[in-house]
Order: structure tokens, then C-alpha cells, then sequence
């Protein structure tokens, strides 16, 4: 029987994940596009407004027992992942002390571990050419105080990315981090707490649909890294060279914290 060409979004439901299914969608490779997130309704919205194609899967990402049971589903569905995007994530823009230990610890649990968890639960459904975009942030080039977590959550997903391509170079699977600046999605309405302290100068915000776009092209031109915009590109050399105290004296000026 022949396999079905899919492709697998997580945090689909929204902003950013979701300019990956307006791209996609036309994409004649792919049968199937697997949509995940939370949020059952607006996944169901996506099949409602793209039709079969849209493979709706609720799922909390941030435990791995959901995503072993994915994989045991996968199972069940004879695909060839030719395109995962691991774009799930959240951030929260305040200080260490303003979240608890159990949303501190979430954050790390769906930013880190449901990257890894399902790019190991979907590499065995690849074959050669087939590709994993893991979404990073240009937090990931510096510590960032005041988003402390997330920054390093960050790093940790663009360093494991670039490392992963590596290996799975044998196999011919390609691994793209993706870093984006600010962009227009709820990522802000859900991160900015009202805190006593905390990031909320989210400056040169650009659409998250040319981000997405310079994504995928990276993605198989079989770049490990994908950076959109000038300012970011500007970022990233900065924090190669000047040390990192400085740095993140700069980014306590520029958001205005004492
Ligand atoms: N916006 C920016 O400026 C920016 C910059 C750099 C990087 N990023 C990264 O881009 C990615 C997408 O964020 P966004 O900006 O598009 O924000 P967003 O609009 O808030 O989207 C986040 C997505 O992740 C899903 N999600 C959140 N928690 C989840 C969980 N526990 N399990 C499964 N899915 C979950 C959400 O859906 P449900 O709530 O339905 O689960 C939603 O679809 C994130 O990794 C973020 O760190 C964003």
C-alpha cells in the first residue's frame, strides 16, 4: 500500500503555526496535513476552511505521554513525514519570581522536551529528503533577562537543531532552527502578565507570514538556521563577538529596567 506524503505542524491553532498551513495548503507533496494544538475548536476551524486535507489531532504537547500515544497513533496511519514544523511554544515576559515552579518548569517541558519527544517519535516515518523545521527565536543568541526561561529554552532548541542536522545528515533528513525577531501573534497576549518587572519593548514586529515563508525556503535549501530581517541577522553576528554581560546590559536599556 502507498504511504501518505504528510506533513505535521504543532501550534497550528495560531499565529505563527498557522501561516505554516496557509503556505502549505497548495503544496500538492503533501496528502495530509496533521494540525496540532490544544484547542480542538480552532483546529477544526482549520478543516472547515481547508477541507480532508486537514488532519486535526488535539494534544497537549508539554507531556510526553501524549506524544508517545501520537506516535502510537502515527503507527496506524502508514505516512511518510516528508515536513515537521515544531513551532509550539510560549514564553512569559517577567521575572523569575512572578510565574510558579509549575508553569516555570511547563515552559521548558513544551518548549524543550516537545521538540525532542517529537522529533524522535517522527524521524523512524521519514525517509531521505524529508525535513524537521524545530522553531527557535532570536532570544536564542544571548541570555535574556526578564525571559530568562524562554531565551535559554531557545538556545537549547537551535543549538540541538544545528547539532541533529548533523547526524542525521546519513539519512539525509535535514534539521532547520528556525530564529524569528517579534512578530504579530498572541505569543504577546499570552506571555505580558502585568508584571512588576518585566520585557515589554517587543520592537521592529514584522507579519509572521514572511517569516514563515523564509522559513520554508531555508528549510530546503537544507540550511540549518533561518533568519528573516536585518536587525535579527545584526543580532546574531553582535552576540558572537561582544561579550555577554554587555549584551545584556544593552537589553535591560532597551526595555527600560533598572
Ligand atoms: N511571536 C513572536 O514574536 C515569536 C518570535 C520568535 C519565536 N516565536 C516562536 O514561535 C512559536 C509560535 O508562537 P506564536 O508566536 O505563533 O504564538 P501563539 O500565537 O501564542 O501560538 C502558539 C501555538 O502553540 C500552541 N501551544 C501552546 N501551548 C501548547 C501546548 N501545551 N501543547 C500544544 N500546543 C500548544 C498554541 O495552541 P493551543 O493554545 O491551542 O494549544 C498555538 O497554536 C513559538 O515557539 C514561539 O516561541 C515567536
Amino acid at each position: 500500500m502507498e504511504r501518505i506524503n504528510c506533513a505535521i505542524i504543532t501550534g497550528a491553532s495560531s499565529g505563527f503555526g498557522k501561516e505554516f498551513v496557509n503556505l502549505l495548503i497548495e503544496d500538492t507533496s503533501f496528502d495530509r496535513i496533521f494540525v496540532l494544538a490544544r484547542n480542538e475548536e480552532k483546529l477544526n476551524n482549520l478543516k472547515t476552511k481547508y477541507g480532508e486535507k486537514i488532519q486535526p489531532y488535539s494534544i497537549d504537547l508539554s507531556n510526553i505521554e501524549n506524544i508517545k500515544n501520537f506516535g502510537k497513533y502515527l503507527e496506524t496511519q502508514n505516512v511518510n513525514i516528508k515536513l515537521l514544523i515544531n513551532n509550539a511554544g510560549f514564553a512569559k515576559f517577567c521575572s523569575y519570581d512572578d510565574i510558579s515552579i509549575d508553569e516555570s518548569v511547563n515552559m521548558i517541558n513544551l518548549n524543550i522536551s516537545g521538540v525532542v519527544a517529537m522529533g524522535l517519535i517522527c524521524i523512524p516515518f521519514m525517509e531521505k529528503g524529508s525535513k524537521i523545521i524545530n522553531v527557535a527565536s532570536q532570544a536564542a543568541f544571548q541570555p535574556l533577562p526578564y525571559q530568562n526561561i524562554y531565551s535559554s529554552t531557545k538556545s537549547f532548541v537551535k543549538n540541538y537543531s544545528q547539532a541533529l542536522n548533523v547526524e542525521l545528515k546519513e539519512k539525509g533528513i535535514t534539521v532547520t532552527a528556525v530564529c524569528p525577531g517579534w512578530m504579530k501573534t498572541d505569543l504577546f497576549n499570552r506571555g505580558c502578565i502585568n508584571a512588576k518587572k518585566g520585557t515589554t519593548n517587543f520592537a521592529l514586529m514584522v507579519e509572521p507570514n514572511v517569516v514563515a515563508k523564509k522559513a520554508l525556503k531555508d528549510a530546503y535549501k537544507g540550511k540549518d538556521i533561518s533568519v528573516y530581517g536585518l536587525h535579527v541577522n545584526l543580532c546574531r553576528i553582535m552576540s558572537k563577538f561582544l561579550p555577554e554581560n554587555f549584551i545584556m546590559k544593552c537589553w535591560l536599556l532597551q526595555q527600560r529596567i533598572k
